[in-house]
């Protein structure tokens, strides 16, 4: 890696005040999303990337089942059955153009992976293996579970993600980790660049660019069960916000129906794919009473919310808030060669061997639905609808383009991080031919980086920024989950005020600039304070179920009402709302059943 050679901006005493560097492209964030857009905008310009964690660490590593395609190698398969399948997973809230484009491109970028030397799982003639996932079904819903996940055994996303990396420094990508980026440039719809801090060393940093892309990652860190690493703050939807974005749809969070017990670490999809059974106290298959023709392979929604039925219920292990998730029918081979990490997590975690016991599992925040506005491009919408920010693309979790409406089948984030992080690649390339130049910097781009850093190292209040997270964790976790009613979520919004308000009394102990864990923390809260705000206002705001957002007190779909996504922001400090129409083009709205 060549040595940073940044501009040094000084003050008239020659106090260094911040360093600038310059280059035609910023991705921020180093997961799938990012690194696909990277490796395609390299080809033609200078890249760099900038990433609070190294590249390989990144959340996309974490993923484990598969990367959905209608590739047709295991079973017959088209684009339209995967288009309907995600239509009606999305409980009719994705937006069908875009949901066309990932469907019709996913075997391109599926085999772009393979050429770029993914190490696929093979069927035994050699070609790219495919296994069975929740919500894929052959004929338009009519027939049985298909064969559509592409998969590296449980460990895909890993695979896919040392893939990307390698075919960056190939292209001469330039990385900055351990970079925590702070802010966007923005003025009059026009981004410039943004403002970072840097881990390692202390200091901020200005990185001036003709167009950024935010492949960031999700927020499901505000919830205390949570499947997503510990850097799935939500840092790149906050910084929109606070840009002057509204986010969309951040009332759709989905919960993962198979998270380890406490722990809440992904127990793979695939393991229901490969056979396996969920089971509650009675030893029953209890899915048979809420999705009889799908069983454990319906949507995670619907699987959800059946599990968390049987616990609310009294028909959790034990009585407890436990389901069983069983695969000893499977075999020792089977599990050994298609589930090994699972095996491997829970015996590390619950010390528990799958092949002779069930693993206790229940459901755990998982996946962001909702994030910043990008059109099919991957251009970010300054209102959300038409207006764009120029040279501000975003792509994967932070990004809401909307794909998965109110509920995302497993695999296809993989699919939707990568598909439209090449889109976002190509996009800006396509930007540069015509803007070539560098937009302006604003003679006080870091002011407000600055202030906030100083703000929190200087802070004298009392509270303590774990303390605060746990509690936000907590009460996410305990009354914004996969059931939600309008009184604990009118208590919750208090409740999250109070914890802002807490949040600007903070103090940390350590006062240093080198690796300053809890300068970051403090900062992570932040964001994070300001996300679970505009959640939770959004599911108040939302009276009806759909998809991931089950309302209690509203527990039908309401296409009359809420047929249509939801744009959140601050205006006067509180939460606004404004909407717009959801794209319908092949798929009229019906009831869904699985
Ligand atoms: O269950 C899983 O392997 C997760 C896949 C996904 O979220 O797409």
């Amino acid at each position: 890696m060549t040595p940073i050679d940044p501009e040094t901006i000084h003050d008239v005493e020659g106090v260094p005040l911040h360093s600038v560097h310059r280059h035609d492209v910023v991705v921020v964030g180093a997961g799938l999303a990012a690194m696909r857009a990277a490796v395609e905008a390299a080809k033609d310009y200078d890249v760099a990337v900038v990433s609070k964690v190294f590249p390989t660490r990144s959340h996309s590593g974490a993923a484990q089942g598969g990367i959905a395609a209608s590739l047709a190698n295991e079973e017959e398969d088209h684009w339209e059955w995967h288009m309907f399948d995600t239509v009606k997973g999305s409980d009719y809230l994705g937006d069908q153009d875009g949901i066309e484009i990932l469907v019709r491109e996913a075997p391109v970028v599926v085999r772009e992976f393979e050429h770029m030397g993914a190490p696929f799982s093979r069927t035994p003639d050699g070609r790219i293996a495919q296994r069975l996932f929740g919500g894929h079904t052959k004929n338009f819903g009519k027939g049985g579970p298909i064969l559509r996940a592409c998969y590296a055994a449980d460990r895909t996303g890993h695979a896919l993600l040392h893939t990307l990396y390698e075919n960056c420094v190939k292209e001469g990508v330039r990385f900055y980790p351990e970079f925590y980026v702070l802010g966007l440039i923005v003025r009059d719809d026009v981004c410039s660049g943004v403002v970072a801090w840097d881990v390692v060393n202390g200091g901020v940093h200005v990185f001036h660019a003709k167009a950024v892309m935010f492949g960031t990652g999700g927020h499901a860190r505000i919830f205390r069960i949570a499947s997503i690493s510990l850097s799935s703050t939500g840092d790149g939807p906050a910084m929109a916000l606070r840009a002057g974005i509204p986010l969309e749809d951040m009332e759709f969070l989905q919960f993962h129906p198979t998270g380890l017990y406490i722990h809440g670490i992904l127990v793979s999809e695939a393991a229901r794919g490969e056979g396996g059974y969920l089971v509650n106290d009675a030893g029953e298959r209890f899915m048979k009473k809420y999705a009889p023709d799908k069983m454990e392979l319906a949507p995670r929604d619907v699987v959800s919310r059946a599990m968390q039925r049987e616990i609310d219920e009294g028909r959790g292990i034990g009585g407890k808030d436990f389901i069983h998730l069983d695969l000893r029918h499977l075999g020792k081979d089977k599990i050994m060669t298609q589930l090994p990490q699972i095996h491997e997590l829970a015996w590390k975690f619950m010390h528990v061997d799958c092949v002779t016991n069930p693993i206790p599992i229940q459901p755990t925040a998982h996946y962001s639905m909702g994030g910043i506005p990008t059109d099919n491009d991957c251009q970010v919408l300054a209102d959300g609808k038409a207006k764009k920010v120029a040279g501000f693309y975003a792509a994967g979790e932070c990004a809401c383009v909307s794909v998965h409406g109110a509920n995302r089948l497993g695999t296809n984030s993989l699919l939707e991080a990568s598909l439209f992080g090449r889109r976002a690649g190509k996009s800006i390339v396509r930007f540069l031919r015509t803007e070539p130049a560098l937009p302006d910097l604003p003679a006080d781009a870091a002011k407000e980086a600055i202030e906030e850093i100083d703000g929190i190292l200087s802070a004298t209040g009392s509270e303590k920024t774990g303390a605060i997270r746990a509690e936000m964790q907590q009460q996410m976790t305990a009354n914004c989950a996969v059931y939600r009613n309008g009184c604990n979520l009118e208590q919750l919004r208090a409740e999250v005020a109070s914890l802002r308000e807490r949040y600007g009394r903070i103090r940390i102990d350590d006062k240093g600039k080198t690796f300053n864990m809890d300068l970051i923390d403090a900062l992570e809260l932040g964001r994070m304070l300001d996300v679970t705000e505009i959640m939770v206002a959004s599911a108040l705001n939302r009276t009806e179920s759909r998809g991931g957002h089950s309302r209690t007190d509203f527990p039908k779909r309401d296409d009359a009402n809420w047929l249509k996504h939801t744009l959140a922001h601050r205006k006067n400090g509180a939460v606004a709302f404004d909407y717009k129409p959801v794209v319908i083009t092949r798929f009229q709205p019906q009831e869904r059943k699985y």
